[in-house]
């Protein structure tokens, strides 16, 4: 029987976890199953106890488990701690580690697949959610001049600067408090994509060197892309690329071996 895998959440069906671990175990020869799971909102903990009952290694955590992830585990990651998020579970006899990919995948595929170095510059996080907190802590690793986190609504930057003021240069605002500045890095960690809109960026906020990065993706140039397009910015990037690198990231956790992504990606780029 090959090891079992999964990944959770509600919805799950459109999830491309599935086809990206079945490309990396081909790749590397790994023997393992990798399935998607539909737990009931409710329902997550005993999801999660059945799965280890089946014999099941490990598990991808998505919306809107993370946090129950978090709660549930008998040993976290330094990465995951701070996150206060867990996407990642690995199952060992009695124990359940849990551990929190996203923030090192945003990095790799920035640095490794974009080939942009993050050291010394001037990043911009938009959001001060559940996605920006488990981006945070990889970005300040990768030493940033300065890391400034704007959010609609101001008092969670301010948390979120506070929590991780030991950890390297940042400041925190609203969207208004970015007037006048520019950036060589702006991140889009908000939700507005979803909602088919952007934040509220003022004027001047790129550089004509600037990488744009959504963490989301579609189709389609997202609305925050789709303006920074707009304003003449170089370089745009969608959450694909991070999407394919924390499943890497889990992979390597689970199996101490690192998959190729590059194939991965653009096969996924292809497909959306
Ligand atoms: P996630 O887990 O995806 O981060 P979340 O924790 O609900 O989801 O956080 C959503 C983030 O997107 C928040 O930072 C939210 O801003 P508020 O804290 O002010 O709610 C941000 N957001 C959502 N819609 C937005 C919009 N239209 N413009 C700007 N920010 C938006």
């Amino acid at each position: 029987m090959p090891d079992l895998y999964t990944v959770i959440g509600n919805p799950i069906a459109h999830s491309k976890s599935p086809f990206i671990h079945a490309e990396f175990s081909r790749q590397t020869g790994q023997e393992m199953r990798y399935e998607a799971l539909l737990a009931p909102l409710d329902g997550f903990v005993k999801a999660v106890s059945a799965f280890r009952q089946q014999g099941g290694k490990g598990m991808n955590v998505t919306v809107p488990f993370k946090l129950e992830a978090y709660k549930l585990v008998t040993q976290l990651t330094e990465r995951a701690s701070m996150a206060q998020a867990v996407n990642t579970l690995k199952f060992n006899e009695g124990r359940i580690l849990g551990d929190n990919t996203d923030g090192a995948g945003l990095e790799r595929d920035i640095t490794k697949n974009l080939g942009i170095s993050i050291e010394n510059k001037r990043i911009l996080l938009m959001g001060a959610g559940g996605a920006a907190r488990g981006v945070v802590l990889p970005l300040l690793e990768s030493k940033p001049s300065i890391l400034v986190i704007a959010n609609r609504t101001k008092n969670k930057a301010h948390v979120l600067h506070q929590q991780f003021a030991a950890y390297g240069n940042l400041e925190s605002g609203d969207f208004a408090d970015l007037s006048g500045k520019n950036f060589d890095i702006i991140i889009n960690a908000t939700s507005a994509s979803l909602q088919d809109t952007l934040p509220p960026l003022p004027p001047g906020i790129f550089c004509n060197k600037s990488l744009a990065y959504d963490m989301m993706y579609r189709k389609k140039l997202t609305p925050f892309l789709e303006f920074a397009q707009q304003q003449g910015v170089k370089y745009l990037a969608d959450g694909i690329g991070m999407l394919v690198e924390q499943a890497a990231e889990s992979f390597f956790l689970w199996r101490g071996v690192r998959p190729e992504t590059k194939r991965v990606i653009d096969m996924l780029k292809q497909r959306t």
